[in-house]
């Protein structure tokens, strides 16, 4: 039965450009799910667009020297070009700033305030009085009241996840200066959380504790366990959606508040665009309405959005709100300031044809049930394992065959086996083994059953030997082809939600049409029946005989050792980059005269005997050369060399420093040293070329 589902994926902030954090958290796998859906024949509209306010984009066009604007036209561009590129099929992707959402949006607060569903209150709210600038959200960063943790912002803390007002920060500091805010009074709309308490509680406490996943369902039922508070939904900005009420004058909605109203506006944009209407999928009773989103996201779109569409009145809840944990790039934390990523524009220059790989190692390792780490090493693993060995492998093995012994016919099998029958039987119920998995929201393990398809293909043909039969029973083998045949049919559809590009191929291969049917041929059959995804489940025959099919073609290429090489040596060097530019440069010390200058004597030396000094981690006892006299010196550097290797080098040494016992050793002058941006000690040493000169650090 056709069912009418509203599926959303979190609106992307457009402060930068995406990476593949957002394309595991949400939009992969809200895709497979709004493709497997289409495919089952349902009604669905896929919603998505650029969340464009905020105080992130502020500061960014600040630092920038542009307007918001221009911030917001830049990536909502980009963004909308990578998710092209992966063939994430929103039904309609929108933007905050068009007109359509500043109508909804303002609308829908206008029918809150004239419910009464609002308490207007003036409070006292964090100011610098330097910026002379109200502090909320991202302008304001403390220490979390909840974790202690001390880069908690405004609104909402990133390492548990607490959503919070922005005078419940401990110890808060203005982002813009620095400086530590001062109390001052201000208007403010609040929606009174504690309100809606009662319901929440029962519509999540007690109506989804069974169906949604346990992060989920946790985080919700600690944060109402912990009792509700009324939260400002206006703020004292000048970039977002302005206030559209009395006294509202100069103030704008909360982007919480506005964003997720997106999911409406751009639902009526898809509408009209569509000749549709709009409401039943947002209003009718019989619409399943999904969120996709990120943990950081969950308070919002299970707590907040419900309370405001229920103080509406007029819209359906969500069914199900499946978040993910965040994805990790080998080890840490993806960071679009750290440069830490991989970014999908620059991706597709390096793997262009190469979506697939990704949806697909994104989808096999999703952070579902717990963080994640994405490593360089398991993408080439499961490509060149896992597509490229099973999938591409038996593909090309069917269609190379088909080819050689007829000329691409399929061939009119003769009496199956039991093994052929079995092995048809299976291909049957894997549609329904992979629905399951999707509609629990299980992707990984959607896709790993995928996999077990063609590896089912694979062993089909491994264990029948088409290629042996040949040369003894002809007729065997057109049975044999037949079936394998229809094996790489059932995985060119089932595909669909995954390899969307892939299934493309193959379905152009195996001459089917994009929606399944078998394209009419001279030689072969015209069937006109469309084949779905149930038409795999009920067993029906896929790809008759005397159907003609394409040539060969590779599915999936290899990954070379180099690749995976130039991606580790890319996120090594932008560690490096940010390491250089986030190390503190200490100030410069109080000016000196020539006279105190020309005081120091400094001489070249060489190293002519060194060993470490016992139980001291950092010193080495070295002999000096130094042209007048060998000396004694104590260096604080056994922690960059060994005394072996510095035996020999020629260094340049303080030597009229007064000596100084270190350890009982007295020490009769100073080696200098300096540091490279990676913070590795290096001589100053007049044979070495390359030295990095940011100034004399004294070991
Ligand atoms: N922009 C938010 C983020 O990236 C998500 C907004 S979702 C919506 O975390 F519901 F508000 F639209
Ligand atoms: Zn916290």
């Amino acid at each position: 039965m056709s069912k009418r589902i509203t599926i959303t994926a979190a609106l992307p902030y457009t402060n930068g450009p995406i990476h593949i954090g957002h394309l595991a958290g949400v939009y992969v796998p809200a895709d497979i799910y709004a493709r497997y859906l289409r495919l089952q024949g349902n009604d669905v509209a896929f919603i998505c667009g650029s969340d464009e306010h905020g105080v992130p984009i502020t500061i960014k066009a600040k630092k920038e020297g542009v307007t918001p604007q221009d911030i917001v036209d830049k990536y909502d561009a980009i963004i909308r070009k990578s998710f092209s590129d992966f063939g994430i099929t929103f039904d309609n992707y929108s933007r905050t700033s068009a007109e359509i959402h500043h109508k909804t949006a303002s609308d829908f607060f206008k029918n809150l305030y004239d419910k009464g569903e609002f308490i207007e209150e003036v409070t006292e709210q964090l100011y610098d009085a330097e910026a002379n600038q109200f502090l909320a959200d991202r302008f304001v960063v403390g220490t979390c009241p909840k974790c202690g943790n001390e880069e908690s912002y405004g609104d909402q803390c990133e390492v548990c996840g607490t959503s919070h007002n922005a005078t419940d920060l401990i110890d808060p500091k203005s982002a813009i200066t620095g400086a530590t805010p001062v109390l001052k009074e201000t208007k403010h709309w609040f929606l009174p959380l504690d309100k809606h308490e009662a319901f929440l509680k029962e519509w999540i406490i007690e109506g989804h504790k069974k169906d949604w996943k346990p992060n989920v369902y946790g985080q919700c039922k600690s944060w109402i366990d912990d009792g509700l508070r009324p939260r400002a939904v206006t703020r004292d900005l000048d970039w977002g959606i302005p206030v559209p009420v009395e006294g509202g004058e100069g103030k704008v909605l909360y982007v919480w508040f506005d964003a997720p109203i997106g999911y409406i506006s751009s639902t009526k944009e898809w509408a009209e665009r569509e000749g549709k209407d709009w409401e039943p999928y947002w209003k009718d009773e019989d619409t399943k309405l999904v969120h996709f989103i990120g943990k950081d996201n969950i308070v919002f779109h299970c707590i907040i959005f419900p309370s405001m569409l229920k103080a509406h009145g007029d819209y359906v809840l969500p069914e199900n709100v499946p978040a993910n944990e965040f994805l990790n790039l080998e080890g840490n934390k993806l960071s679009t300031s750290k440069n830490w990523a991989v970014w999908l524009h620059e991706y597709l220059e390096e793997f262009p044809e190469k979506q697939d790989v990704l949806r697909y190692v994104l989808t096999a390792n999703a952070p579902e049930t717990k963080d994640n780490d994405f490593t360089w090493k398991d993408f080439q693993a499961r490509n060149n394992n896992e597509l490229v060995a099973i999938f591409g492998n038996f593909i090309n093995r069917v269609v190379v065959l088909t080819n050689k012994y007829y000329e691409g016919v399929v061939p009119t099998p003769g009496e199956l086996t039991e093994v052929d029958k079995e092995t048809l039987a299976a291909v049957k119920a894997y549609p329904e083994v992979i629905a399951s998995s999707i509609e629990r929201y299980r992707f990984r393990e959607a896709s790993q059953e995928l996999m077990n398809l063609a590896r089912l293909g694979n062993k089909y043909l491994a264990d029948e030997e088409p290629w042996k039969v040949i040369k003894e029973d002809e007729a065997r083998t057109k049975t044999i082809m037949y079936v394998a045949l229809q094996i790489a049919s059932a995985l060119a559809i089932v595909s669909e939600p995954f390899l969307p590009f892939t299934s493309k191929k193959l379905k152009k291969i195996l001459r089917l049409t994009q929606n399944g049917n078998v394209i009419p041929t001279e030689q072969g059959t015209s069937d006109e029946e469309s084949l779905t995804w149930n038409t795999v489940s009920e067993g029906a025959e896929l790809l008759p005989a005397n159907h003609q099919i394409g040539k060969q073609e590779l599915l999936f290429t290899k990954v070379e050792d180099k690749e995976v090489q130039a991606q580790l040596d890319k996120l090594e060097a932008s560690k490096k980059a940010n390491e250089a530019a986030n190390k503190t440069v200490e100030p410069q010390k109080e000016e000196i005269t020539w006279e105190d200058f020309s005081k120091l004597d400094i001489r070249v030396g060489t190293i002519i005997e060194a060993e470490k000094m016992p139980k001291a981690k950092k010193l080495l006892v070295l002999k000096v050369d130094t042209g007048i006299d060998v000396r004694t010196i104590v260096s604080g550097i056994a922690e960059s060399f060994t005394a072996e290797e510095v035996v020999g080098k020629k260094v340049t040494v303080l030597v009229n420093l007064a000596p100084r016992k270190l350890r009982g050793v007295e020490s009769e002058g100073m080696i200098l040293m300096t540091e490279t941006a990676e913070g590795q000690l290096v001589f100053v040493n007049p044979d070495e070329k390359e030295q990095v000169a940011n100034g004399l650090t004294i070991s």
